[in-house]
């Protein structure tokens, strides 16, 4: 599989990125190693990538709770005192061995320790693997706000082993394909068919076409100032519905693909009623969503919560809530406003 080079780093795929993980650490020369791992992963995961990294430095495992709810700036502290404690010093290497919440916390947390050290991402969920790994978003979120807190800033690497992918259920990785669904509605149709259609799934090749699509984004604006914002396709609504059932204690957590899903539905809608998106296919996308995914509960007496949570999403400016929509596949909108109606219908289509 061939690498692709973001801006200031490559993404390496197999066997292949752990030698180029070797040579990285042989040529920066750094002090000790540390690898951020949850509860999951140093069961899983971190047995096989040990037996794979070819160094003789002094290496540390720091290990937090999985889970959404830990990705905060608590367990931030909780690192940033045991690396302390460790000895980490400016030349130490954070490697982050995880889905989203390890390479977004622990990118964050490499970036602000004496004012940043160097950090290697290896993605182990699909989620992390084709969307929050790449593109040099990381942070933590604020209460149940996602992502509040964070910067911009990117690892000298990623390692892209699939094999990880192994290690989780058909949840974790229905969760993922999401992301590869939104790139797919916006900018290769082709991803979209595959799923819907169920045909040659390929996970490696859906993998390094996603992270083609996404690196390529990035490289035009790595910012989010213009055109990244359509990677937050289904994101907007998505988001507000995952906060909202991470915050309800009589829901059950969605995983964040679950709710994302919940959201294209509600966004294609949308499309359809302000962008022109034809209304056959509206029909054909919730389909086949519905049909992945099945039928999260939101029901009508939690449309404003949820609305209340979307008014917190980075994208808005001056209090509007700013939407990616589609003309039709492959064609977005970016900075589109929404009525608050309009929002409730489509979630009441999403019901229907
Ligand atoms: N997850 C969307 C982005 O990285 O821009």
């Amino acid at each position: 599989m061939i690498s692709i080079q973001a801006v200031t780093y490559p993404i390496d795929f197999n066997e292949k990125a752990y030698t180029a993980l070797a040579g990285l650490i042989r040529s920066s020369n750094y002090s000790s190693i540390f690898i951020l791992v949850d509860n999951n992963t140093i069961t899983h995961c971190y047995p096989r990538f040990i037996k794979l990294l070819e160094t003789d430095k002094k290496i540390e495992v720091i290990e937090i709770e999985a889970g959404e709810v830990n990705k905060n700036i608590n367990t931030c502290v909780g690192v940033w005192n045991a690396m302390t404690e460790l000895g980490a010093d400016r030349k130490s290497l954070l490697i982050t061995l995880g889905g989203g919440v390890i390479t977004d916390l622990g990118g964050f947390v490499a970036s602000t320790f004496k004012r940043g050290i160097d950090f290697v991402n290896i993605p182990t969920t699909l989620l992390s693997m084709v969307d929050a790994s790449v593109g040099g978003k990381t942070g933590v979120d604020l209460g149940v706000l996602k992502n509040q807190i964070g910067l911009f800033t990117n690892p000298k690497m990623i390692v892209l082993d699939p094999e990880y992918l192994q290690t989780l259920s058909a949840r974790e990785i229905r969760s993922g394909t999401a992301e590869i669904i939104k790139y797919g509605m916006t900018h290769d149709i082709h991803l979209f068919n595959e799923i819907k259609d169920n045909i040659k799934l390929n996970i490696v090749d859906l993998i390094h076409r996603s992270i083609e699509i996404k690196n390529e984004v990035v490289l035009e604006d790595p910012k989010e100032n213009g055109i990244r914002k359509a990677l937050n396709w289904g994101h907007t609504i998505g988001h507000g519905v995952e906060s909202y059932f991470l915050e309800s204690s009589h829901k059950e957590n969605l995983t964040h693909g679950e709710a994302i899903a919940v959201g294209i539905i509600c966004e294609t809608y949308i499309s359809s009623k302000l962008t022109g998106f034809p209304l056959n296919k509206v029909k054909s996308v919730k389909n086949a969503i519905i049909t992945i995914y099945g039928k999260v509960p939101v029901i009508e007496g939690d449309f404003n919560a949820i609305l209340n949570f979307m008014k917190h999403d980075k994208k808005n400016i001056n209090g509007e809530i700013n939407f990616v929509l589609l003309e039709d596949f492959e064609k977005f909108k970016i900075n589109c406003k929404v009525s608050n109606e309009l929002i409730k219908e489509s979630l009441k289509y999403y019901n229907e």
